[in-house]
């Protein structure tokens, strides 16, 4: 029986801790719907003990937790501007399904479940850094949906002593994120263009600002979340960022020099439910599981137009 569950094994971030899991000899399953995972994003993956189900069915959650000790909890409909289209299937694929899959792995006996919180919880504030004592804020369908997977991670370890810990992840980028919805997020999106010598579209100003967080430092936190002591974790709910913040402006411009690309972006009206600034405090991640982000954005940035340029992707 595969010791870990990794949801939303197909996509950018599961596939990720899926591949270091099994770099390090664990015996691992993995789930995934396809409605954005990417049936490619497997290859590689090839000892993973995979399952094609959806968790918004009680069904597929059981059959998925069983004699599993740990679940990576990273399925969901990643996007704040597909949640402003179709909020309903927001609430389906991110609350139901977490709760769906929570039921599961309680009454299966896993001993914790690491879930993938989001920094849309805090909304629109204007304190900066975020840090996780501030007040939920969110704005969003989305934010709303993760938020709410938050909460009943929370209350499940409350009430039934299930071990949960949530990272708020900080707008992850990196080798595999898919490049081709418009819902894709922005670095995905823009280092495809730009190595294509096509424009990117920029919302608004481009003044906005991020804290870009490149993929192997989210999978460090992860399996961290995943061997710290209970104690100091269950329950909890931490920022996974890099702690530094870029503008889209600064990042085009570094992105000019890793592509080649040497147009303008098209500058068009800013996006519902946009906020405006983020940047994280990382200093409980540090306290709790010994988090430190070892790969900038710069060198992140830089690795992922490679592996655009070189996978063909
Ligand atoms: C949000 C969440 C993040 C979540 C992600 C899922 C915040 C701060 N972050 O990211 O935690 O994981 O949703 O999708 O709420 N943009 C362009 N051109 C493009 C695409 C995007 O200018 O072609 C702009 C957007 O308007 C936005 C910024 O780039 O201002 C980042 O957008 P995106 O990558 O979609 O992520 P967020 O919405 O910030």
């Amino acid at each position: 029986m595969p010791r870990y569950l990794v949801t939303g094994a197909a996509g950018f971030i599961g596939r990720s801790i899926a591949a270091e899991l099994l770099r390090r000899g664990c015996s691992v399953r993995g789930v995934d719907s396809f409605i954005t995972g990417r049936r490619h994003n497997l290859i590689g993956l090839e000892d993973m003990e995979f399952v094609e189900g959806d968790l918004s069915d009680p069904d597929v959650c059981e059959r998925v937790c069983k004699g599993v000790e740990i679940v990576f909890h990273e399925a969901a409909l990643a996007s704040v501007p597909r949640s402003v289209a179709d909020p309903a299937s927001t609430n389906l694929h991110c609350v139901t399904a977490t709760l769906n899959l929570l039921i599961a792995a309680r009454d299966a006996g896993v001993r914790r479940v690491i879930y993938a919180g989001s920094s849309s919880a805090y909304g629109d504030t204007p304190t900066l850094p975020k840090h996780e004592g501030m007040l939920p804020n969110p704005i969003s369908p989305y934010a709303v949906a993760k938020l709410a997977g938050e909460h009943y991670m929370r209350a499940f370890a409350r009430v039934y002593g299930l071990e949960t810990v949530v990272l708020r992840y900080f707008n992850v980028f990196g080798p595999y994120q898919d490049p081709t919805s418009h819902y894709s997020g922005v670095l995905a999106i823009f280092c495809k263009k730009m190595l294509a010598g096509e424009q990117p579209t920029i919302y608004g100003d481009g003044e906005q600002s991020r804290d870009f967080t490149y993929i192997d430092n989210v999978v460090s936190a992860n399996l961290l979340a995943s061997e710290a002591p209970s104690a100091e974790v269950s329950g909890q709910v931490m920022n996974c960022a890099t702690g530094a913040r870029s503008t889209l402006n600064q990042t085009f411009s570094i992105l000019c020099e890793l592509t080649g690309y040497n147009g303008l972006p098209n500058h068009v009206d800013p996006r519902s439910g946009d906020i405006r600034d983020s940047l994280a405090d990382i200093s409980l991640a540090e306290k709790l599981i010994g988090y430190r982000p070892f790969v900038n954005f710069r060198e992140g940035l830089s690795r992922t137009v490679d592996w655009y340029k070189y996978s063909g992707q």
